[in-house]
């Protein structure tokens, strides 16, 4: 009998050598004469036990790991006699940290063979398509906007109402276009759910065609992503195959084309608009608004831009329900969030919960604290322009508003801890840094005020005129907040504001902690 294993095909996985893992069980197997069966999935997120390797059996999937290429023969011995072994973790749908979790976009990754529509559809795969398919662009409409869905690309912005504008416009050509460029520090989110279920994403967006009667989609990717851009690739090939992308998709009167766009590395090419330009061809350039491009977007018609997990939250939509979507969550935020915790963490991966679980549970709890053993001492929540957060907020919940309410956003979902021995002043600099280094130079207040921004602080921590500079940043802080036109000059005095308001200590010469930790 064929022993079918599972092993992710994901970026994370690979990286830490799940490819050598599935060479070294299959010489195993060959060796002792056993016939398996691989299939490379994405990851279930769980990186700390990365390459994880599960065995189908009776019971459901048993799970080992983390696998290297020396303990892969005694773990396929194990697989085979359904013996003990250090490394098993037991059925991998009762994994607690897999368990606690509410997987409504991530249900199927690590679990699919990626590169298989059958598959897809054998877990459910396919069904809010066929579902919009029955439905009118009212109707498929109201049920986006029903389930309360909020852009997940870090804006927050009411899904239902950005595909009811673009419905509206009148064109002979509308665009929907998925925004994958994952620029925010610690996130893979987009990343794992193109490697591991490309087909949801490539769903979300067609049923967006269909309910606002575009006809054509793009994924912009960043080119730091070659494993999505091969595993998207694939994924479009064979929904064409199926019928599923093209002309008369499903059997229907509708049409729907997708093509992949390869990023060329720039942070704000992550920017709707910027996004745009790069599609087009030109170097990426933030575009004033208005218009918005729900009106004039992709060359000047009207376009549905969306992140990835936007889209791959649709199909559940539809065929779970609006209602059932719409009941996780908390306040305005509804559904859930592929929360990204990374950094100095003891735990780190994908967690998708619904929206209200605090910060202090996400990294005290569920991250299991830092990875060196040190206190958590910041988490930067939303990427390089989220705000700073100590542990006296800990009880902030995973809340647009909430998080807003203390200064801070929770953007695409990325969590960021660091330890006691993290240098807030630094951290500060990096933030106008990052700013300098990725600013599009459409702006004063964001091209020259980063600039000068790193200048001033460098002099705060050089000990020069200390209570005269923090001024001074804060000045040009508010200066860049109400003067820039996008949010990468808008939004970096927020880390830059928030480490000066609760962690003021490290600001000035060598800070005294530090010292006395040395
Ligand atoms: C500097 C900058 C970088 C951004 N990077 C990304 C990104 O990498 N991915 C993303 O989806 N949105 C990013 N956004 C947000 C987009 O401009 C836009 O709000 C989003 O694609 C809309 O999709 P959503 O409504 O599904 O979130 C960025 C915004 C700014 C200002
Ligand atoms: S804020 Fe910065 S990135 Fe945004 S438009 Fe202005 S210069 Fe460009």
């Amino acid at each position: 009998m064929t022993m079918r294993i599972y092993i992710p095909r994901d970026a994370g996985a690979v990286a830490v050598g799940a490819d050598d893992v599935a060479a070294a069980l299959e010489q195993a197997a060959a060796a002792g004469g056993t016939t398996i069966e691989i299939v490379r999935t994405g990851s279930r997120g769980l990186y700390w036990l990365e390459p994880m390797v599960e065995v189908a059996t009776a019971r459901g999937r048993v799970a080992f790991g983390p696998l290297n290429t020396a303990n892969a023969p005694a773990v396929l011995d194990a697989m085979i006699a359904d013996a003990p072994h250090p490394l098993r973790l037991g059925i991998a749908d009762e994994i607690p940290w897999l368990k606690r979790q509410t997987r409504l976009t991530f249900a199927r990754c690590g679990v699919v063979d990626p590169r298989s529509v059958e598959d897809y559809r054998a877990h459910s795969g396919y069904q809010g398509l066929q579902r919009a398919l029955q439905l009118s662009s009212d109707e498929i409409l109201a049920d986006v906007t029903a389930s309360g869905l909020r852009g997940r690309g870090g804006a927050g912005f009411p899904t239902g109402i950005k595909w009811k504008t673009v419905a509206q416009a009148s064109a002979d050509q509308k665009y929907i276009v998925c925004n994958a460029d994952e620029g925010d520090s610690g996130t893979f989110a987009d990343r794992m759910i193109m490697e591991g279920d490309p087909f949801v994403v490539i769903e979300g967006m067609t049923i967006a065609g269909v309910a606002v009667g575009a006809t054509k989609g793009y994924i912009y990717i960043r080119s730091e992503y070659p494993h999505a851009v091969i595993a998207m690739n694939a994924a479009i090939a064979a929904a064409k195959r199926a019928g599923y992308l093209g002309t008369r998709i499903g059997d229907s009167a509708h049409s729907f084309d997708l093509e992949v766009r390869v990023g060329a590395g720039a942070y704000v090419c992550g920017e709707e608009t910027s996004l745009l330009e790069s599609l087009e061809g030109r170097r990426g350039i933030v575009r004033a608004k208005p218009p918005l491009p729900a009106h004039t977007g992709l060359f000047g018609r009207p376009t549905v831009i969306n992140n990835v997990l936007s889209f791959a939250a649709i199909p559940f939509i539809l065929s779970g329900g609006a209602k059932a979507y719409a009941d996780f969550g908390m306040g305005r935020s509804r559904g859930t969030m592929p929360i990204q915790l990374a950094g100095n963490i003891r735990y780190g991966g994908l967690f998708e919960t619904a929206f209200g679980v605090t910060l202090g549970e996400l990294v005290d709890d569920i991250g299991g604290g830092t990875f060196t053993g040190r206190p958590v001492r910041a988490v930067q929540v939303g990427g390089p322009l989220g705000a700073y957060f100590p542990r006296a907020l800990f009880d902030t919940p995973f809340d647009y508003e909430a998080f807003a309410a203390r200064d801070g956003l929770i953007g695409h979902g990325g969590v960021v801890v660091f330890d006691d021995s993290v240098d807030m002043a630094r951290q500060a600099r990096f933030a106008m840094e990052f700013c300098a280094v990725e600013s599009c130079g459409k702006c004063t207040p964001c091209r020259i005020g980063s600039t000068r921004g790193v200048e001033t602080i460098e002099r705060i921590i050089r000990g020069e005129r200390v209570a005269e500079n923090l001024a001074v940043v804060e000045d040009l802080c508010n200066t860049m907040k109400f003067g820039s036109l996008c949010a990468l000059g808008g939004f970096t005095p927020y880390p830059v504001l928030s480490a000066f308001r609760h962690f003021r200590d490290d600001f000035g010469p060598a800070p005294a902690r530090l010292q006395a930790a040395e």
